[in-house]
């Protein structure tokens, strides 16, 4: 099968690239600039104006979407996939594959809001399609601690995350690719439920530094939302791949 993935050279765009190529599929790479190395196939096209998506898809039986944007992100990731939807439409693609966040629709934070709204463009559009929801992925997680630990600050909160391996869900995704279009599937998400206190633990223990530790007041709607629970499974999704500990012992061996 050809498959075009959009946001193919992000965190979950490449780990899913490599999954399909594994399994044999022809990947088409897309984003708005072209990856370094190590892929076949690169066209340009931006979601944020629709600009290079005609070719982009030309020739493609199934999309998956794995762009990203904290800025514009309504602009890049809502109307933005409104943008490829269409695209799709007119290319003839008979499958989008989505990629969504566990409880973003219990948490007000923009970003969440703005996949609440992207899930709807596409479970309201006329392109078949399959949607996951997961939860924060492990290099997220290293990206919030390492921040201040360049401070020698450990955040302290009670927030509770279910962070999961990247590669897990770039298999989920590639299974979604072969099944074909099945609508929403189960949740996923990495085998344990931590406050951010603990990984930063896990953090602290696994970078060696000594690092102070910030308590970090998360006030209202988000703070409670957070600190519920709400990001993590509920009783019918599924935990797989590894744990944020054994994934940072990893990245080092
Ligand atoms: N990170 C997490 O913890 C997490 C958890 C659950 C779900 N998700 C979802 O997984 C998806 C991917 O997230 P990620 O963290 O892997 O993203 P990421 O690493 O930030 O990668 C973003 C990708 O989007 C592309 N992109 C950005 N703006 C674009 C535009 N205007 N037009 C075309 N391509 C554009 C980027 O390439 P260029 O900049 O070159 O265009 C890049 O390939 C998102 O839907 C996210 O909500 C993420």
């Amino acid at each position: 099968m050809r498959v075009a993935v959009v946001g193919g050279t992000g965190v979950l765009g490449t780990a899913v690239v490599r999954e399909l190529g594994a399994r044999g599929h022809e990947v088409r790479v897309v984003s708005r600039t072209a990856p370094a190395t190590g892929v076949t196939e690169h066209r340009a096209a931006d979601l944020a104006t629709g600009s290079g998506l005609e070719s982009a898809l030309n020739g493609c039986d199934t999309v998956v979407d794995a762009v990203s944007a904290r800025r514009r992100t309504r602009s890049v990731m809502v109307d933005g996939v409104r943008r490829l939807l269409e695209a799709e439409r007119q290319a003839g693609i008979g499958h989008h594959v989505e990629i969504s966040i566990v409880g973003c629709d219990q948490v007000p934070i923009a970003y969440y809001q703005a996949k609440v709204a992207q899930e709807q463009v596409i479970t309201t559009g006329e392109v078949p399609w399959t949607l996951l929801r997961a939860t924060q992925f492990h290099e997220l997680v290293t990206e919030i601690l390492a921040l201040p630990a360049r401070w020698r600050i450990a955040p302290h909160t009670t927030a509770k995350v279910q962070p999961i391996d990247v590669s897990a869900v770039a298999t989920r995704l590639a299974d979604a690719v072969d099944n074909g279009p099945a609508g929403r599937i189960p949740d996923i998400a990495g085998p344990s439920v931590h406050t951010i206190t603990e990984l930063a633990d896990i953090y602290r223990n696994h970078s060696g530094r000594k690092l102070l530790p910030l308590p970090v007041p998360i006030p209202g709607r988000i703070g409670r939302a957070l600190r519920s629970g709400a990001l993590c499974l509920d009783e019918r999704g599924e935990a797989i791949g590894i744990g944020y500990a054994d994934w940072l012992s990893r990245l080092t061996h």
